[in-house]
């Protein structure tokens, strides 16, 4: 079997803080360069194990998380057991947690989830399986998990125990307050918790109020702990479990406790260390441009000034002396980022005909270029670039906007009956099967059923019709809007289908007719298992089949970001301006996309609505800008320029 060697160099302990870059830190960790990456690490780390236990004839006893975050390394290690001959037949398991009450059989269990992700896939015996009993009457509860307890310890300790974090800093289950000496045991789940379930329950109400969990002594007992995170989501409760003290506010940081505990991170989610936030306050730092504007637009908001005052002081008090040296003295550096700053901003998108472009994000010509918006549900475009769409068109572009997915699965049963009613009220249906199906997935709360190719499409064509509502108001007409309805998103469930080559064709086609000057995307990496990660890796991958075709050599691509981000100002290299009334133009469109209004299906983990996201991110945008010195806009969309 084939493993990686590097890879598992990556993960071998190193004692954290021994080095001068991660002196604030008190965990190892490593990047990798993305998630994907790092499962692929993890499980080759796992196997790896799993291969020198056979070789001794020993067991090789796994501690298992479940959630999104280790999805990959499952899919690795079913990969290696398929294609390669990795056996798990000296495999014995014990998974982390389990919601309680709840069923073996829900879709949402723990115990559904790993058999669906690795147990049914590899050569474990069933009797080596072990996860806590949702099932268990209440009053063998406490018996249960002692008895857990002391089966880990009969086996002579868990030799690799596998985690994830909640955004509260959970581990297993172990929400905040838990004690250093805790067992397995029952828990009542944080409210954070719970709302960070609540898409996969259908809701808030679904989630279950308690759990069973390994305490954080059954954790620490581990012989090695891996601990991965992914997305910027994470970022803030990873620099908290890194660099600060220990404490049962943040039951991650007693890993610190423990002397062989590596953190697998993507870049994202490290993004809030201070050695990559801020290197120059850890250790000397190559000043190229990026890092230049960053520490610049960091310094700007540390001291309160605006880029043109600050000081020599300033930046020598601030770690950045031999910035200083090298490219000062302050007012060189100020200059030259005030002019970054100011050429990024634009209220032409599409390039100002007639103009000097030298120093203009967009090029001048063609004067009317062709557009294609991709927007991965439809209304990412309006929520995310609404002003910018509205400048394109009316700055006599050919705007097309192409909606990724169906966004079917976002439109509940009750818009859905609504909508049914008021149709056959008009056309008629004597056996109004469609609204038999709707009412009874309406009183089941069994989402493990798939929607009917029937219901699909009912709730496809409500967010197609909203769609057109907003490309109507904004002004293209309806040959420039394309369904795509892209494969992987149509299964009629939350769980989505992998990329395949039909993904990419359509998108690959849609690009050849078009033949677009300008692409703009969501380049959202806040959520890896998203679908916007999912649209945006076709994107990628449809680009680089096209990279060769001569109209590509005049097309340029644009990131956005989707609803739950904003670019740094750093990153920034395209804003685009708007006036009050444009902001109000914008809400209007976003208003039309009505099943997404007043309490979502899948709100994520904000609960403000999509137009006052939109608007006080856009807000927060110009408001940076005018802190910096530079105009004092009403609202700013921001954009980053993606190089193919
Ligand atoms: C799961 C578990 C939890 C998750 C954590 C992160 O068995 O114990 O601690 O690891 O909630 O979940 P995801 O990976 O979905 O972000």
């Amino acid at each position: 079997m084939m493993i990686n060697e590097s890879k598992l160099k990556l993960l071998k302990y190193k004692a954290p803080g021994s080095f001068e870059e991660s002196r604030f830190e008190k965990l190892h960790n490593v990047i990798a360069d993305n998630p994907n990456e790092g499962c692929i690490a993890i499980a080759h780390y796992i196997a790896d194990l799993i291969i020198s236990k056979q070789k001794e004839n020993k067991n090789c006893v796994l501690g298992l998380a479940t959630g999104s975050s280790p999805i990959n390394v499952y899919k690795e290690l079913v990969r290696l057991h398929l294609e390669e001959g990795l056996s798990f037949n000296n495999v014995i398991t014990f998974n982390l947690d389990e919601y309680y009450p709840i069923s073996k059989k829900d879709i949402q269990s723990y115990f559904y989830f790993m058999h669906e992700n690795l147990f049914n896939h590899v050569d474990i015996k069933k009797e080596n399986i072990n996860i806590p009993d949702g099932e268990v009457d209440i009053k063998n509860l406490r018996s249960t998990c002692v008895a857990y307890e002391k089966k880990i310890e009969k086996l002579g300790g868990v030799d690799l125990q596998i985690l994830g974090i909640g955004r509260t800093g959970h581990i297993g289950f172990n929400e905040p307050g838990s004690h250093l000496n805790s067992q397995t045991r029952t828990i009542t789940l944080d409210q954070v918790t719970r709302f960070d379930a609540a898409s996969s329950f259908k809701g808030i109400d679904n989630v279950p109020r308690k759990a069973i969990t390994m305490g954080i002594q059954t954790i620490l007992n581990a012989k090695k702990i891996i601990l991965m995170a992914w997305g910027s989501n994470k970022a803030e409760i990873i620099q908290k479990a890194i660099e600060g003290k220990i404490t049962d506010k943040i039951p991650t940081t007693y890993l610190q406790h423990h002397h062989n505990t590596t953190l697998v991170l993507d870049p994202q989610a490290a993004s809030e260390l201070i050695r990559i936030k801020t290197p120059w306050l850890v250790t000397s730092c190559e000043w190229d441009e990026n890092n230049r504007s960053k520490a610049i637009s960091w310094l700007c908001k540390k001291t309160g000034k605006s880029v043109l005052k600050l000081t020599d002081e300033d930046f020598n008090q601030n770690g950045m002396s031999d910035l200083l040296a090298l490219h000062g003295p302050s007012y060189d550096l100020n200059i030259e980022m005030f002019n970054r700053l100011q050429h990024t901003i634009t209220g032409w998108p599409g390039g100002k005909p007639n103009a000097d472009d030298t120093n203009r994000p967009e090029r001048k010509n063609p004067d009317k270029k062709r557009v294609i918006i991709f927007s991965p549900h439809p209304d990412d475009d309006v929520i995310s670039m609404g002003g910018t769409f509205d400048r394109l068109v009316s700055q006599g572009h050919e705007v097309h906007v192409a909606y990724q997915t169906s966004g079917n699965i976002a439109v509940s049963d009750e818009d859905a009956l609504k909508y049914i009613e008021v149709g056959i009220d008009v056309i008629g249906d004597k056996e109004k099967k469609i609204i038999k199906e709707l009412k009874a997935s309406i009183e089941s709360d069994d989402s493990k059923k798939p929607a009917s190719r029937l219901v699909c499409k009912l709730k496809g064509s409500i967010r197609k019709g909203e769609s057109y509502g907003a490309t109507r108001y904004i002004g293209i007409p309806d040959s420039q809007v394309h369904f795509m309805n892209l494969p992987f998103y149509e299964t009629g469930t939350i769980k989505k289908n992998p990329i395949s080559n039909k993904d990419i064709e359509k998108t690959l086609k849609l690009i050849e007719t078009i033949k677009p000057h300008q692409i703009y995307a969501a380049g959202d990496l806040a959520d890896p298992h998203g679908t916007h990660k999912v649209c945006l890796d076709i994107i990628f991958e449809a680009l680089k089949q096209l990279k060769t075709k001569k109209f590509m050599n005049d097309c340029w691509v644009w990131l956005y970001r989707g609803a739950w981000h904003e670019w740094e100002i750093h990153e920034i290299e395209m804003a685009v301006p708007m006036s009050p009334d444009q902001v109000l133009r914008k809400r209007k469109a976003i208003f039309y996309h009505q099943s997404q209004k007043d309490g979502v299906m899948f709100q994520g983990n904000d609960n403000r609505e999509f137009w006052v996201r939109a608007e006080e991110r856009n807000a927060e945008t110009a408001n940076k800008y005018k802190k910096m010195g530079l105009a004092d806009y009403a609202a700013m969309e921001a954009f980053k320029r993606y190089y193919f």
